[in-house]
């Protein structure tokens, strides 16, 4: 893939090892953080604790919003621990430049971009939204927004909403309705791409210490998804990164769909709506390949080995 690829993460587990994956096998450019899984602080620190250890610090990576748009922040805390990334003892690194911040990173990096550029977003979308909002002569440089979030089937913070969509509804729906086109990889198929418990081991033949860093992480993280089980765990942020990387393992469906704001006890929800009925339409993965998936999945971390 030739276009330039951007990232916004909230690290978490599977937001680390969608970013492996990603600089294993995309043009990435810059890596922005936002607070969701865990705080501000600690997502920004996890995102470069990831970078230090895959000897890509020199990535720019710039700290976005520390709360949701117009809402207190609910954190992710009980599937991710205290640090955002529990399980793995992290060496201490050098304390971060924090000269720039995302939505000043992003500025500059997109108007230098001469081609649009590919955005992935993994976490609320709170940066995502901010910057649409403030840049509107820069949406021309984007080509396509990908995002982890919503759900057609069921949520997993409340039974009506997946956590992304939760946290920052508004921001949601300002990006589904922005006019740049949206991809929208939720739930509905990464409940289906479930990594097996016994497939951690696989991790242990990469490098140190990437190697053993997934092992210990995923195996925290087996224990507190709330939709991790016998069949496996989900890794959600990834299918993400899949959706641009290898799209072909998913059906893809137009839907006009709606995001909830109003009614507190379904809030964050996303809603199919009748084809033309005003509702901004998106391209949404609603089936994947499960095994043509994760085929893809181990072959990009041979990069690691
Ligand atoms: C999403 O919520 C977060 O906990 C994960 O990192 C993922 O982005 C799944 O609902
Ligand atoms: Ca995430």
């Amino acid at each position: 893939m030739a276009s330039s690829v951007y990232l916004d993460m909230d690290p978490g587990h599977d937001d680390a090892l969608a970013l492996l994956v990603a600089l294993a096998l995309m043009p990435v450019r810059g890596l922005t953080t936002v607070a969701g899984n865990q705080t501000g602080d600690k997502t920004y620190l996890n995102a470069r604790r990831i970078l230090f250890l895959a000897n890509q610090l020199h990535l720019p990576v710039a700290p976005g919003y520390n709360r949701p748009l117009f809402r207190n922040l609910v954190t992710a805390a009980h599937v991710h621990g205290q640090s955002g990334l529990d399980g793995y003892e992290f060496p201490e690194i050098s304390p971060p430049d924090r000269s720039m911040d995302a939505m000043q990173f992003l500025e500059i990096a997109f108007a230098k971009e001469q081609e649009p550029v590919v955005w992935i977003a993994t976490g609320p979308l709170t940066n995502v939204a901010a910057f649409l909002i403030g840049h509107p002569h820069l949406h021309q440089k984007i080509s396509q927004i990908a995002f982890m979030g919503g759900s057609l089937s069921g949520g997993n913070i409340t039974p009506y909403a997946e956590f992304n969509t939760y946290v920052d509804p508004d921001a949601a729906a300002y990006v589904v309705g922005c006019g740049i086109p949206i991809t929208m990889v939720g739930l509905d198929v990464t409940h289906k791409a479930l990594l097996a418990q016994k497939d951690l081991e696989r991790f242990r033949c990469l490098k140190p210490p990437i190697g053993e860093m997934l092992y210990r992480l995923f195996t925290f993280f087996a224990g507190h998804e709330p939709n991790a089980g016998d069949r496996g765990m989900p890794i959600h942020d990834v299918l993400a990164i899949a959706a641009i990387a290898n799209p072909g393992v998913f059906t893809w469906e137009k839907i006009s769909l709606h995001i909830e704001r109003c009614d507190e006890k379904r809030r964050g929800a996303t809603e199919i709506k009748r084809p033309g009925s005003g509702y901004p339409e998106i391209k949404v993965a609603v089936d994947i390949d499960v095994s043509g998936f994760f085929e893809w999945f181990w072959q990009s971390l041979v990069y690691y080995q």
